[in-house]
């Protein structure tokens, strides 16, 4: 029986940051330029009038103060409001692999493993940059990896879901060192002029490094056992797709992007994934004193802060359940490795915790582990 272990995890920050304060300001900058440009039909009552945005809400309903972006000033241009960049020819790495493979060797070089010896790439994320050649398939390229790589998308949970799949491929004798990469340009697919979302994602890329554990460097972390979960809701929702092209008149819509009922997912989700740790730690014969920390997905801190509440028992403080969503945003699949990556150093053997991923589809998966000596 071959054992699957967490070897090391990677990290690609963009260097620039957009904080509440110039976010909104360019929000209420072109909410004000809507309004004025459609004052006639406001009045007439064709038209609802806009309503501004504000940092005092922000920061309250989800504890975001500022996301990492790839592309500022188009974000910020009232013109503009996305991401905008120059398409780069085949020949040149994609900017979803690239930072995707920033993030691969950093993972790499903390577990002191050369590209060479692994054999797989998993690019488990929410939002594939094109239809194929796989982005991971690209990765594998760059990092110069002969094995093999597939692409997966299961949203916001696509890394613990690529983890389970590397354990199960590492368990199988299929493979001995998978690397799973979750780059996230969650930039492209939010409304950024939506007062409901603007605020909710940003730019990033993570890497976790899944080995068999005799191949695996000192200080690892054991996989105590993962689970995933799948209950189909509409209540987060992207219709973008290639068939979209079939009907012209609809493809610029709203739901191309981005949506979500946020208070229904609270509501829904903060119980599904509670149940679920507590039902693994079950299964896993552990308690509430056994956890050493959660490092759970980034969408709110509200939410967090009850999911960690309802499973230890009382009201977690930061060291139990570390948060990152103050700098970086809500990174879909990204979030709990960054919560993981910055707040495990500390850990010593014997520590354990859970990673817990949870989002669109609705899916969630929790991966337990240990700190090994
Ligand atoms: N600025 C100011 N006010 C705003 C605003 C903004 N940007 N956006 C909404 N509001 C207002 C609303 O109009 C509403 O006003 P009303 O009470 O007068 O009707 C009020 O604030 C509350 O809005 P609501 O959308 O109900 O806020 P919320 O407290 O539910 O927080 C989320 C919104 C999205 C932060 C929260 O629901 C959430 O995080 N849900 C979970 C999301 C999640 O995990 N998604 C997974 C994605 S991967």
């Amino acid at each position: 029986m071959f054992t699957p272990v967490i070897s090391a995890t990677g990290l690609f920050t963009p260097k620039d940051s957009i904080s509440n304060e110039e976010l909104v300001a360019s929000f209420n900058a072109y909410v004000a330029q809507h309004n004025a440009q459609n004052a006639e039909a406001i009045a007439a009552g064709d038209m609802t009038a806009l309503e501004p945005s504000s940092v005092e809400f922000i920061d309250k309903a989800s504890g975001i103060k500022a996301r990492y972006v790839l592309s500022k000033e188009p974000i910020l241009d009232i013109e503009v409001m996305g991401p905008r960049w120059d398409e780069r020819p085949n020949e040149e790495i994609g900017v979803l692999a690239e930072i995707g493979v920033a993030a691969a060797r950093d993972a790499l070089a903390r577990a002191g493993r050369e590209a060479a010896q692994v054999d797989a790439v998993l690019c488990a994320c929410s939002n594939l940059q094109r239809a194929y050649p796989a982005v991971a398939i690209e990765i594998q390229d760059a990092l110069g990896i002969d094995g093999f790589g597939y692409d997966m998308n299961v949203a916001c949970s696509s890394a613990t879901f690529g983890i389970q799949a590397a354990a199960d491929m590492i368990r199988a004798g299929n493979a001995k060192s998978v690397l799973v990469v979750n780059p996230e340009i969650c930039s492209g697919h939010l409304n950024w002029r939506d007062r409901d979302s603007h605020f909710i994602f940003g730019d990033v890329a993570t890497a976790v490094l899944v080995e068999e554990k005799s191949i695996a460097p000192a200080g690892h972390w054991d996989i105590l056992g993962t689970k995933l979960k799948t209950v189909f809701s509409n209540n987060i929702r992207n219709n973008f797709g290639f068939l979209n092209r079939a009907h012209p008149e609809t493809r610029d819509a709203k739901d191309k992007l981005f949506v979500q009922e946020g208070r229904k997912v609270f509501r829904e989700v903060v119980p599904m994934v509670s149940d679920m740790i507590l039902a693994e730690m079950d299964r896993l014969n552990l308690t509430a004193e056994h956890l050493r920390r959660l490092w759970l997905h980034q969408a709110n801190t509200n939410m967090n802060r009850l999911i960690a509440s309802k499973v230890l028992g009382h009201d977690a403080n930061e060291d139990e359940s570390p948060t990152v969503l103050d700098t970086y945003g809500n990174t879909s699949s990204a979030g709990s490795i960054i919560a993981f990556h910055l707040n495990s150093d500390d850990l010593v053997a014997g520590d354990t915790g859970v990673i817990c991923s949870f989002g669109a589809g609705y899916s969630a998966g929790t991966v337990f582990i240990k700190k090994a000596a």
